[in-house]
């Protein structure tokens, strides 16, 4: 069994619509596929038209019940999304995750403990992380044999890779498997000048560790998503649908070439006396080896953005076009003099509001604004100090899942904390 994560801390880089399309087009390959979600917005429900009021039980009760008597066992939260195709579906509590695990032992091990049970399953789990590194992407790094890193071809997404890689390479050294990390051109667009002249730089630079398919911007993907259908049964004409054909295919192609079950093989072959020095030996080679590329990689991101900040001068205008065009391209708070810009996401919200000590946790008098692509927006005027807020999307009161700065509340759940200076 493959295990996929797919990780980017980059809200709405792509990374549900990879998982989904990526997920239903390996079923389609005949493999048996399980699509896991451990991100609290639970987007692959809403993309795969699972009722989320129906969703008794998610991934929360599996995962924070592995550790304690009566188990959840994962084959009790399943739905059915098509032949070959399942889906582990996320629910909000899984916010509290990280809180109700502390001082929970090996808790970073939970999902890969809960995955083996069902590892004669399925041939691929695919597992949607929310953009964000904390205790539920560790879990999946650890469960992993595969990272697939989407990168938007915009300027501001090579920004954050370099950072982001760095902190997958933290991550990935604490953990004792091999995982082949690769990164994903997403949401291409060919038409433009800028989108070409990044994908060219992005192969130059990441070469062997990025997937020749490369996943077009294409609008049919954004309407099967609103719709609940995955590209496959949606629209199996368009260009969305061919990309994750083809990804799924390359992927596929290298499956002889995953390590833990030559290893295990190799590992029981070797005489049993020398089986536990073969064994760290092997280990120790994979993790070595594994830390090389992804430095290789973060160093790679590196350069492309140093080659990228000393433009030559016939892209240097259109670099900074690009750049302002894309200012506002953030998922979160950010300060600009007295006014912080809260922005967030939530394409299917008909009202999203913000409740916090500033304004008496009345949502009422701040209402954010619809943007463009399911964006919302506010900038509200607030004096320097700490505060503490939540939103409020079509009623419901959650943290805001942009902001990794939380502190508990009296009700056991999070506020999202902004230090205005
Ligand atoms: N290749 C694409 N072409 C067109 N639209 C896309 C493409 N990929 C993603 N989108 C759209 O961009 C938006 C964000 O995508 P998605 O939800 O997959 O991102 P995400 O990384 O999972 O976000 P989050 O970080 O909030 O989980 C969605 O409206 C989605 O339909
Ligand atoms: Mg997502």
């Amino acid at each position: 069994m493959r295990t996929v994560a797919i990780i980017n801390q980059k809200g709405g880089c792509g990374k549900t619509t990879v998982a989904i399309n990526l997920a239903s087009a390996l079923a389609a390959e005949n493999k048996k596929t399980l699509l896991v979600d451990i991100d609290p917005q639970g987007h692959c429900a809403v993309g795969l038209a699972v009722p989320e009021e129906q969703i008794e039980q998610s991934i929360y009760d599996v995962l924070i019940s592995s550790r304690r008597g009566e188990p959840v066992k994962p084959t009790e939260i399943l739905w059915e999304i098509g032949d070959n195709f399942e889906l582990a579906p996320a629910s909000i509590d899984l916010a509290a995750f990280e809180q109700q695990t502390n001082g929970v032992t090996d808790r970073e091990n939970c999902l890969k403990d809960v995955l083996k049970t069902v590892e004669q399953d399925f041939d691929y789990v695919v597992v949607d992380c929310p953009p964000a590194v904390g205790i539920l992407t560790f879990n999946a790094i650890r469960a992993s044999t595969d990272v697939i890193v989407p990168v938007e071809t915009g300027y501001f997404s090579l920004h954050g890779l370099s950072r982001q890689l760095d902190t997958l390479s933290v991550l990935c050294k604490q953990c004792s498997q091999h995982i082949n990390v690769m990164v994903l051109a997403s949401m291409y667009d060919i038409r433009t000048k800028m989108g070409r002249e990044i994908l060219a730089d992005l192969r130059k630079h990441f070469s062997g560790r990025m997937f020749q398919t490369v996943v077009n911007f294409n609008t049919k993907l954004k309407e099967a998503a609103s719709l609940g259908q995955p590209i496959c049964e949606y629209d199996p004409a368009s260009r969305g649908h061919k990309d994750f054909q083809c990804l799924a295919q390359e992927l596929i192609a290298t499956d002889t070439m995953v390590e833990p079950k030559q290893i295990a093989s190799a590992i029981q072959k070797t005489e049993p006396q020398t089986q536990i020095v073969e064994k760290s030996q092997d280990r120790k080679e994979i993790v070595k080896n594994f830390d090389d590329k992804l430095d290789a990689i973060s160093s790679s991101a590196q350069e492309l953005m140093a080659s990228l900040n000393e433009p030559q001068p016939k892209t240097r205008a259109k670099i900074m076009r690009d750049i302002d065009g894309r200012l506002n391209d953030f998922y979160g708070t950010r300060q600009f003099g007295g006014a912080v810009k809260f922005v967030t996401l939530y394409p299917r919200a008909r009202s999203v509001q913000i409740a916090g000590d500033f304004n008496n946790w009345q949502p009422q008098q701040t209402t954010m604004k619809p943007a463009q692509d399911g964006k919302w927006e506010l900038a509200l005027t607030l004096a320097p100090g700490k505060y503490r807020y939540r939103m409020v999307v079509d009623g419901q009161w959650q943290q805001d899942p942009y902001n990794e700065q939380v502190e508990m509340n009296p009700f056991g759940e999070f506020n999202s904390v902004l230090e205005v200076k």
